[in-house]
């Protein structure tokens, strides 16, 4: 699939200051170009002779099901990309076998997100006003979340570019207000979201996992980790996966791409949780080179958000379909038959 082709397309359709804000990163071009191409950082090992007369994909997440280890990332702002939002993309992960995490920012109720039938996880940004992340995770938790993903990588102003303004004041974002966006909160919480109170928290430490774990019961997901000291500190602190990740190169236009950081985060775990990565992700081969670097999983950003504002659920239906075709393809090509062939291995430096 040829992901420039459909950001192109995307950026025809959808108004600028909407495309700047979903091609946003904490830096210039280079920093996106570096997340990316750190993934073409690798070449294979395949092995030959194996019976790939049946490639099989499926595997589990935290005990669910999924037919494909390609998963959507949590995105704020879906609405903006399609009328239907989340509706459509959490549809087309039904669809596709998938698993779609939902956004803190989302402005599709829960209900909504549920009717669609895929599983989906919650992504809890902790706010300083500590009843409105209270109240979400509660919500989500009766909306049938089975996991709550707590992204801890950016907890205030990030890198100073034009483009990534957007992250200095939640309260005036490019797209919507917070009182239209948090639509799972009461009125009165949405209110004092738009507030100081809306500000990401930073003073939780890791004590906040096992936190979430007691009010939910659900297991939780660390999203932004980089290092493998601070995975295997979230696992002893009670996590139960930990998720490698850039958040697509917005957060800190200098860290290590994800793709550097994956083998010594699964190295630093080993098989006490599971590990996902995403950032940069951009075709089959590269899913393929992630799992064989330890992620039982992947997830996708952009170019699902790319589907989604060119083709609303049928583009993003199509968009996992083709990346999971190529990592059937890539699977066969390695004498990899199933997930669990995928091992280190395979992979070297470029
Ligand atoms: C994001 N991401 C994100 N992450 C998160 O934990 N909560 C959020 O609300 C959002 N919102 C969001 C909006 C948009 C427009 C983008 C592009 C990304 C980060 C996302 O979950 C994921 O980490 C990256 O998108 C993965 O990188 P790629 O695939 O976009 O390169």
């Amino acid at each position: 699939m040829d992901v420039d082709a459909l950001e192109a397309a995307a950026a025809a359709t959808l108004p600028p200051h909407v495309y700047d804000y979903f091609r946003a990163t904490a830096g210039g071009p280079e920093v996106a170009e570096r997340s990316t191409s750190a993934w073409s950082a690798f070449l294979h090992r395949p092995h030959v002779l194996q019976d790939t007369e049946r490639i099989d994909t499926g595997t589990t997440v935290l005990g669910t099901p999924v037919t494909t280890p390609v998963l959507v990332a949590p995105m704020a702002q879906q609405v903006a990309a399609d009328p239907l939002g989340e509706r459509a993309t959490a549809a087309a992960a039904a669809a596709a076998g998938s698993l779609i995490g939902i956004s803190t920012n989302t402005a599709v109720p829960f209900a909504e997100v549920a009717a669609a039938g895929a599983p989906w996880w919650f992504q809890l940004y902790i706010f300083k006003d500590r009843p409105i992340s209270e109240q979400l995770v509660d919500r989500a938790v009766e909306h049938g979340a089975s996991a709550i993903i707590l992204t801890v990588d950016i907890t205030g102003l990030r890198h100073p570019s034009p483009e990534a303004n957007y992250a200095v004041d939640p309260t005036d974002w490019p797209l919507s207000p917070a009182a239209d966006r948090l639509v799972n909160l009461d009125p009165d919480l949405r209110e004092r979201a738009r507030g100081e109170g809306g500000w990401f928290a930073r003073d939780f430490g890791f004590r906040a996992i096992e936190w979430l774990r007691e009010r939910t019961g659900l297991p939780v997901v660390v999203k932004g980790v980089l290092r493998g000291d601070d995975a295997r500190r979230a696992v002893d602190a009670g996590a139960s996966a930990v998720l490698v990740s850039t958040h697509g190169a917005r957060a800190f236009a200098t860290s290590v791409p994800s793709a550097r950081a994956l083998a010594e985060v699964a190295d630093a775990v080993g098989t006490d949780v599971e590990v996902y990565v995403d950032s940069g992700l951009r075709s089959g081969i590269d899913v393929a080179t992630a799992l064989a670097l330890g992620a039982r999983a992947v997830f996708l950003g952009r170019p699902v958000m790319w589907g989604l504002a060119t083709g609303g659920e049928a583009g993003v239906r199509n968009v996992l379909e083709r990346v999971h075709q190529e990592l059937v393809t890539a699977m066969d090509l390695l004498g990899a038959p199933t997930l669990a062939d995928l091992t280190q291995d395979l992979v070297v430096p470029a």
